[in-house]
């Protein structure tokens, strides 16, 4: 009796351990995914918790410059094997703790063999201790960007009202269902006038989710369109941090409490990131 409780508990700290590991992406570049993945992981963490925000953007890496840092090492060294994830990891504004990126790589699918084994054995390592892993990708079904949003516990998929953002977003949408159906895919469209024009947006893309793909999308919320965000930009400062009383700000505040109240329900696959992972780019794991 006494070791099947412990068992339990133990299975239980375990399960707890996992980070919720989220990848923002989208289909068409530019429409705030950066912007996002830094406030969010700010709003978060202001909330408890250790967030971890991973610049997976290899080909720009502008998560430091959007936060005013500036590291000595970052996912090259772990790409190259001269450093593990756990010592590149650095302290960064609003509580959180920043893997840098690093710019000029070549796309993730394109490195060798060990060097992907490393990173991805890095996010795993992570996962301890770690309430959520925030993942920045690059934008488009990319090979980079479609194995972290499959691989990932869930996606935070980033759109804008333009007729061309949400066309991206939809053939996002089918890569990442094609390859994972039982993906969860939340919507948050970005820069929009007032949220009738977000819901519409969002009715659009679930509906036909709904009817070419036979899946539902969920709305997560909407972001303002909001000179803070880029006069914050402007200052390599995060908005929520020098703006947090600004619109932005606010909603950001709305989509972290709606994330953290709508906690995944998906134990095993929890506990694959790695697994899944290895498998979009094409390469065994014991994970
Ligand atoms: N809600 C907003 N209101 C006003 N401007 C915004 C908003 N969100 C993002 N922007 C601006 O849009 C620009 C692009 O944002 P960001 O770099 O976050 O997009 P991205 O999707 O990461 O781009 P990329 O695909 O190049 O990685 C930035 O200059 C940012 O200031
Ligand atoms: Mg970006």
């Amino acid at each position: 009796m006494v070791d099947q409780a412990q068992n339990l508990r133990e299975l239980v700290r375990q399960y707890q351990k996992k980070a919720r590991v989220i990848a923002v992406t989208s289909g068409k570049g530019g429409v705030g995914k950066t912007s996002t993945s830094v406030n969010l992981a700010i709003t978060l963490a202001s909330r408890g918790g250790r967030v971890v925000l991973l610049d997976a953007d290899l080909g720009l890496a502008n998560v430091e410059v959007l936060m005013g840092l500036s590291s000595m090492f970052n996912l090259e060294h772990v790409i190259e094997g001269q450093k593990r994830m756990t010592e590149i990891l650095v302290k960064a504004p609003g509580g959180i703790e920043l893997i840098p990126g690093s710019s000029g790589l070549s796309r993730m699918a394109d490195l060798p063999v060990q060097a992907r084994q490393r990173v991805l054995e890095g996010i795993d390592d992570l996962q301890d201790e770690t309430g959520f892993i925030v993942i920045d990708t690059m934008a488009g079904i990319g090979q980079n960007a479609v194995s972290f949003a499959t691989a990932a516990d869930e996606v935070l998929l980033v759109t804008t009202p333009e007729p061309s953002a949400i066309v991206d977003a939809y053939a996002m949408l089918k890569t990442i269902y094609g390859l994972r159906k039982d993906s969860i895919v939340r919507l948050v469209v970005n820069m929009v006038g007032n949220q009738a024009q977000a819901k519409a947006v969002a009715t659009k893309l679930a509906n036909v989710s709904q009817q070419y793909l036979g899946r539902n999308l969920s709305y997560l919320g909407c972001l303002p369109r909001d000179p803070h965000v880029s006069q914050a930009v402007m200052q390599s400062q995060p908005f929520t941090l020098i703006y947090p009383n600004s619109p932005a700000a606010k909603y950001m505040q709305v989509l972290a409490s709606r994330l953290v109240h709508q906690p995944i329900n998906a134990e095993p696959a929890r506990e694959s990131f790695l697994k899944r992972f290895a498998q979009t780019l094409g390469i065994a794991s014991n994970a």
